[in-house]
């Protein structure tokens, strides 16, 4: 399982899946590596939490396990779960294979990830979970193994590489914290958001991404209800592109405004004050932008 070596390869790696970070992220990625410690990240939706683990386990060449929280998860949907249909049937047929054997174990995320070495571990929007589930996955992560009283004790013999995320709905326990690296994920800038535009959607015109991205910099700053996040700029741009638009327009902003705000109360906003205006002044900002030129390339 290949490691990095140095911060700067770590970041070459992410980019060339087309992930692209920020000095900050890069170094707390390489210090969860080398430390062999959990990483929790933070920020908006939208901003990459997601797609940063499933970059990194790219970059390693590593099986990404995925554990989706929400609300009410427990231990039979996270870490495992007898196949009672197939003992059943056993009963049954009446076999002789012990009905609580590996036999019948389902593995569920977080056993996989003990039963792979060097996989990289998701928990993903662990916030959705309650303290009780949290509370059940400090201690897996403080040991990396797992007692099933009919089994045994399974361990890991080598952990995996854990990343945490959390949109902010609620805080986490100060003790899951204390045990992970942790990083908040802004929104990037804007010659960041236009180099993600531009190496995520390589067929679409410089000078689109660049309105489109200025449009999206300055509606973040609104307080709207919802904010669109990096995966919205890029369907934004998509929209146009697919409609033969190489540049914006406020016609043709209207009707797909749908792509980029999903709140009734934010598009009623836009769309009823200063439509035009904002992409009057996008259109000016992708010509300093290209005045200044170096914003279409890596960031
Ligand atoms: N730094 C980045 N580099 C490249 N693409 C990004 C980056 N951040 C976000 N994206 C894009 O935005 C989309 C949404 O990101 P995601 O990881 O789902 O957000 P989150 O999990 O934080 O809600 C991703 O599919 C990806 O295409
Ligand atoms: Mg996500």
């Amino acid at each position: 399982m290949p490691g990095f070596d140095s911060i700067e390869q770590l970041r070459d790696a992410f980019t060339r899946q087309r992930y692209l970070m920020d000095e900050g992220l890069a170094t707390v990625v390489f210090l969860a590596q080398r430390l062999r410690k959990p990483l929790l990240v933070e920020g908006e939706p939208g901003v990459g939490k997601t797609e940063l683990a499933k970059a990194l386990a790219t970059a390693k060449n590593a099986p990404l396990i995925r554990l989706q929280c929400y609300e009410g998860i427990d231990v039979h949907h996270a870490l495992y779960d007898w196949d009672y249909p197939r003992q059943l049937l056993q009963l049954r047929a009446g076999g002789s294979a012990p009905l609580y054997s590996e036999e019948f174990l389902v593995r569920r995320p977080l056993l996989e990830a003990l039963a792979h070495p060097g996989a990289v571990l998701l928990i993903d929007e662990l916030d959705r979970a309650d303290d009780e589930f949290e509370a059940f996955l400090l201690e897996f992560l403080s040991d990396f193994q797992v007692t099933i009283p009919e089994v045994g004790v399974i361990r890991a013999e080598q952990p995996p590489a854990v990343v945490i995320t959390s949109n902010r709905t609620r805080d986490l326990h100060e003790a899951l914290k204390r045990r992970c690296l942790y990083h908040w994920i802004d929104h990037p800038d804007l010659r960041r958001e236009v180099a993600i535009a531009r190496a995520r959607l390589p067929g679409v015109s410089e000078r689109l991404a660049h309105q489109v991205c200025a449009f999206v910099q300055d509606l973040r700053w609104l307080d709207l209800y919802r904010s669109p996040g990096v995966g919205e700029t890029l369907d934004w741009v998509e929209a146009f592109h697919t409609l033969g638009r190489e540049e914006i327009d406020a016609a043709t902003a209207d009707r797909t405004l749908g792509t980029l705000l999903k709140e009734r109360d934010d598009l009623e906003r836009i769309r009823g004050d200063g439509l035009e205006a904002l992409v009057d002044r996008a259109g000016e900002r992708a010509t300093e932008l290209r005045q200044e030129g170096g914003a279409g390339g890596a960031a």
